[in-house]
């Protein structure tokens, strides 16, 4: 549809107007953001006919097989106009039919819950833990543990688990139960005497679980590699340790593929990389790619066992949760669409093969820029921390990471950056394309950046 400029004018004075947008401070806000009105694969149009190349999958890491696939948007026209909706206490085609593929990508976990968003995913996991400690352990195994630097939504419960000071000011009290763990950042090394610092930073999780007391502690979240946080990859061993530790200690693993899933880390989720299984996946962004909303809480045979009930007389034993929305036929119609595509065109494999190129290329920048301090990455994930030198790893002011990525994008070029999430290290930009981003594109994206980093650091 073209949109006249006249209708363009009116609809942004509308949106000034009217829309309160997420994540921007007013007065941002009320000089106007840009509208995007058009999308293909990675590039992307806004109102005024300039054509951008989007590293960022929509901004926070969701379009993962790109924009204007007809194909997601028929399945799930066909489906809306079949069924659009019952509540997801019935059963419906689309839901059965992803839940089977998508389990088959995820050995050994059995069951799938749905709802609409990572936030909600994760609530979800939390009231799981949260009554497997009211039916098994008189109430008294009620604690998560989230991770500094990690973040889980936007929630309040989700909030409480999330390891972002700025992200969290102003918004408390949080819910009480949620205890933090030590962060796994290698680069800011918090044990510089110990010999192994994977396992070391998983110890440090261990410390916090005796001084909690272990029977008072029902799980711990962690994303397999942290997103908004900084695109932090757990050091070797880590992930071994840790899940030895859960099981030790008989808490559950809550894996939270929020960003990572969905191949976006080059496997079809981030904990497959290492060789541990989890209790507990939560998943969202990329299960369909922003057609539609959707997200999936999704269990072992075993934690979905623990939550059904004793007997007919046990009337309240059974996981009593619902997601409205979670019910939409439109979400599982559009993430087996999306599932389909991603296999045909295996971009699985391709988000592996060109994440290498990405990562790469980002590298090597580090010879002409000396405030990359730290380039980071798997798969079409990718994050370079700026400093203002190199020994002393001092971040640079937020400002600087601002004026990179609003110089890309005058150039052309959408990039992330963490976002008002910590006191001191809003200093590192992000790179997600789509999972279908071709050598040329990557290549592309490389040159602006190292341009753009030019023209602002000097
Ligand atoms: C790792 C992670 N978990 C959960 C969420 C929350 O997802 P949503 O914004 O869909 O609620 C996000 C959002 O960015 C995330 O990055």
């Amino acid at each position: 549809m073209n949109t006249s400029l006249n209708e363009v004018e009116l609809l942004k004075s509308l949106d000034r107007e009217h829309v309160w947008h997420h994540l921007t401070p007013g007065a941002a806000a009320s000089k106007g953001v840009p509208m995007f009105v058009r999308g293909e694969g990675l590039r992307l149009w806004d109102s005024e006919g300039v054509e951008y190349l989007d590293a960022s999958a929509g901004g926070v890491w969701v379009t993962n097989v790109g924009y204007g696939r007809t194909e997601i948007a028929d399945a799930i026209r066909d489906q809306l106009v079949e069924l659009n909706f019952f509540a997801g206490s019935m059963a419906n085609k689309p839901a059965a039919r992803f839940a089977r593929k998508l389990l088959d990508k995820m050995p050994g976990m059995s069951r799938v819950y749905y709802s609409n968003s990572g936030s909600e995913a994760n609530e979800k996991a939390f009231k799981m833990v949260r009554q497997i400690a009211h039916k098994h352990f008189g109430g008294k195994k009620h604690k998560i543990l989230y991770r500094e630097r990690d973040y889980h939504g936007t929630t309040l419960a989700a909030l409480s688990a999330t390891g972002q000071a700025e992200r969290r000011d102003q918004f408390g009290p949080f819910v009480p139960g949620f205890v933090e763990v030590p962060h796994c950042c290698e680069y800011r090394n918090q044990y510089p005497d110990a010999a192994h610092y994977g396992e070391r930073a998983a110890q440090a999780i261990e410390e916090v679980i005796l001084r909690e007391g272990p029977e008072t502690v029902g799980a711990l979240i962690l994303e397999p590699i942290t997103a908004g946080g900084g695109i932090i990859l757990p050091p070797p061993g880590y992930w071994e340790q840790v899940r030895e530790i859960c099981d030790r200690h008989q808490i559950l693993l809550i894996i939270d593929e929020v960003v990572c899933g969905l191949g976006r880390t080059g496997a079809w989720f981030g904990y497959q990389h290492y060789p541990i299984q989890p209790d507990i996946v939560t998943m969202a962004k990329g299960v369909a790619s922003g057609y539609a909303a959707i997200s999936c809480t999704v269990t072992t045979e075993r934690v979905f066992e623990l939550l059904q009930e004793a007997d007919a007389d046990d009337r309240l034993g059974y996981f009593r949760d619902i997601s409205t929305f979670g019910g939409c036929l439109a979400g599982p119609a559009a993430a087996l669409a999306n599932l389909n595509i991603m296999e045909r065109e295996n971009l699985v494999e391709n988000s592996r093969v060109m994440g290498a190129r990405l990562l790469a290329g980002l590298t090597a920048l580090k010879d002409k820029h000396a405030v990359i301090g730290d380039v980071r990455g798997k798969g079409l994930f990718a994050g370079i921390e700026l400093v203002t030198d190199r020994d002393s790893r001092t971040p640079v002011e937020e400002s600087v990471a601002i004026a990179i990525a609003a110089t890309c994008k005058q150039l052309g070029l959408i990039i992330g950056r963490t976002n008002r999430s910590f006191t001191e290290f809003n200093n590192i930009l992000n790179f997600s394309p789509a999972l279908t981003a071709t050598p040329e594109q990557i290549d592309r994206i490389i040159a602006i950046v190292d341009d753009a980093i030019g023209r602002v650091c000097g």
